[in-house]
């Protein structure tokens, strides 16, 4: 599977219904929403109101990053607010599995994130409670950072973990620093959604950058 992410933290603030509109022509198969709470990441983005503007304006799945503390606040909100799926961080929940099913509770997928520094050990005793599990590839908190190399091992660990555990069926998404160079070599290891921000937003043909990310379109 290769489900395309477009990150909206790269868009035009200014104009998001626009910018998303472009990138559902565009292709894109989900859009990623990183909400930051200047807490568990030195940046602040916007919280549910923002969720909740920009759901008319879309058909795709909204697909809710959460980098802020007591993410278990605020589950609800975002449900709400139109949310279609919602990742929270492993670092963030100290009761993470009672978190994982108050997102499932509000009727959507579950997702857990884990930092760079953060082993898959985080997340071994939860693989029943999640639908989709997010490596981060670079540190939270910015858009336009580095491609961290070792990810890509990690990312074939978790998917060798899952298959021992017969929960294949949960997606691996990656995020941070996946363009057309990253792309090919993170979907080998195992990942299935790619969330991609300054390498999609920073073109002008949308089309042309979320093509660069799928099988064969680096070519
Ligand atoms: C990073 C965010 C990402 C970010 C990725 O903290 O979670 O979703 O938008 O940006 P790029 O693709 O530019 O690395
Ligand atoms: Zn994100």
């Amino acid at each position: 599977m290769s489900i395309i992410a477009p990150s909206i933290l790269s868009a035009d603030f200014a104009k998001l219904a626009e910018d998303i509109a472009h990138v559902e022509r565009g292709g894109a198969d989900w859009i990623h929403v990183d909400v930051m709470d200047g807490h568990f990441v030195p940046n602040l983005t916007f919280g549910p109101m923002v969720v909740q503007a920009v759901r008319p304006h879309t058909q795709l799945p909204l697909d809710v990053h959460l980098m802020i503390e007591h993410p278990e606040r605020s589950v609800a909100e975002f449900a709400q607010a139109g949310a279609d799926r919602i990742t929270v961080h492993a670092e963030a929940c100290v009761h993470l599995h009672r978190v994982l099913h108050m997102i499932r509770e509000q009727g959507l997928p579950a997702g857990v994130a884990l930092n760079p520094a953060t082993p898959l050990a985080a997340v071994e005793h939860v693989l029943d409670d999640v639908d989709l599990i997010l490596i981060m590839t670079v540190n939270p908190g910015f858009g336009g950072q580095q491609f961290i190399p070792h990810s890509a091992d990690k990312v074939r660990q978790l998917r060798r973990l899952l298959r021992e555990r017969g929960r294949d069926e949960v997606l691996i998404e990656v995020d941070g620093g996946i363009n057309a160079e990253t792309a090919p070599l993170i979907r080998a290891a195992g990942a299935d959604v790619l969330v991609a921000g300054s390498a999609v937003f920073s073109e002008t043909d949308r089309a042309a950058a979320i093509h660069a990310l799928r099988p064969g379109g680096e070519a």
